[in-house]
């Protein structure tokens, strides 16, 4: 077979081992050839591919980003998108294609899927955010990123006896937030899905810093006081219609520093939680996704995507994939708040 395969929306670490392992089965397992198209549904569209080989793959397991290189086009906002990607599949031979993405990467395979292209889909984000698979590959390295920033604000917090509110990535899902919080023991967690009191987080630093120590905030970007504030809307919109945010980190900082009377800082995680070398947990992952993947090529499933269900890899259908965004739920929310202040 010719299997196509790409990766789409923001990178992630462990992009290159789902690509290494698909590589790796589809050709010494099957013969199969396998293009990869560079830069996402762009690639698809412009008909940019680059061979994939078993030497080509060598070496790129541990490596941050995706070798194929990413992007947020859209065929489905493109006037004649469709016709254009059916082209250069056709012209290519490819019998099947792997999109590793987001919602938004796996929304435009379904749509293929529907129009009768064999689509395998492969969940990634570090978000964490996509239903039907209880993890994907890049949030654990991401949660590592932003848990390590919280331990060290801590000690330079605890030092200058100053807050430090620490913004993480999460759009809509605080789940970056969640696992970092719960692991780094900070004295609060605000999360998109809960819009925050302004009293009740003062409280909660007036409370850390009477024990003897300083608070470190973690706060997703998407969070929002429950007033309305605020607005961290920069304006931006993506091919997707998401929103760019930004500001919540600093915004929090300055209001806490006024609320409390103790100095405050800010610091931006942003795109840290992105780069970089794949854990461990997601080096396994993102490689049983790939190898999954491939078997579902095999055995002629289409409109599915390979997910995570307990410890087992399973098929689950992309429509019910992209149809709900997994939020923190109130309880799991609530689990933490118990440790706040
Ligand atoms: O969707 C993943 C994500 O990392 C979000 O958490 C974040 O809001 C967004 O991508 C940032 O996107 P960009 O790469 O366009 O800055």
């Amino acid at each position: 077979m010719r299997i196509g395969i790409l990766t789409g929306g923001g990178d992630c670490p462990g992009l290159n081992a789902v690509i290494r392992a698909v590589v790796r089965k589809a050709v010494t397992e099957h013969g199969d050839e396998v293009v990869g198209f560079r830069d996402g549904w762009r690639g698809v569209l412009d008909g940019d591919t680059m061979p994939l080989d078993v030497p080509a793959v060598q070496d790129i397991l541990p490596l941050g980003g995706t070798v194929l290189g990413t992007s947020r086009t859209n065929p489905r906002a493109l006037e004649g998108g469709e016709e254009r990607v059916h082209s250069t599949l056709a012209r290519l031979g490819i019998d099947a294609l792997v999109p590793i993405g987001g919602e938004d990467t796996l929304g435009v395979a379904g749509w293929l899927a529907e129009a009768g292209v064999q689509v395998v889909g492969v969940p990634k984000t570090i978000d964490n955010d996509l239903d039907a698979t209880d993890f994907t590959f890049g949030f654990d390295t991401a949660v590592g990123v932003a848990t390590e920033a919280v331990d060290r604000l801590k000690t330079t917090g605890d030092s200058h006896h100053r807050t430090l509110v620490v913004e993480v990535m999460g759009r809509h899902a605080g789940w970056i937030a969640v696992h970092a919080g719960m692991a780094g023991g900070a004295a609060v967690v605000l999360v998109p899905e809960q819009p925050f009191d302004l009293d009740t987080v003062v409280g909660h630093c007036l409370h850390r810093f009477a024990s003897g120590r300083s608070p470190v905030v973690v706060v997703s970007e998407g969070a929002r006081p429950a007033d309305g504030s605020l607005t961290t809307a920069t304006g931006e919109v993506d091919a997707f219609g998401h929103e760019r945010l930004g500001g919540i980190g600093q915004w929090l900082a300055e209001v806490l520093e006024h609320r409390t009377g103790h100095e405050s800082r800010a610091v931006v995680l942003g795109h840290l939680q992105r780069g970089g070398t794949p854990s461990p947990f997601d080096r396994v992952l993102a490689t049983r996704f790939g190898l999954a993947a491939v078997d579902a090529v095999h055995d002629g499933a289409s409109g599915v995507m390979v997910a995570l269900r307990g410890t087992d890899i399973v098929r689950v259908r992309l429509a019910d994939a992209v149809a709900h965004l997994k939020l923190v739920p109130v309880d799991r929310y609530a689990e933490l708040e118990v440790l706040f202040g």
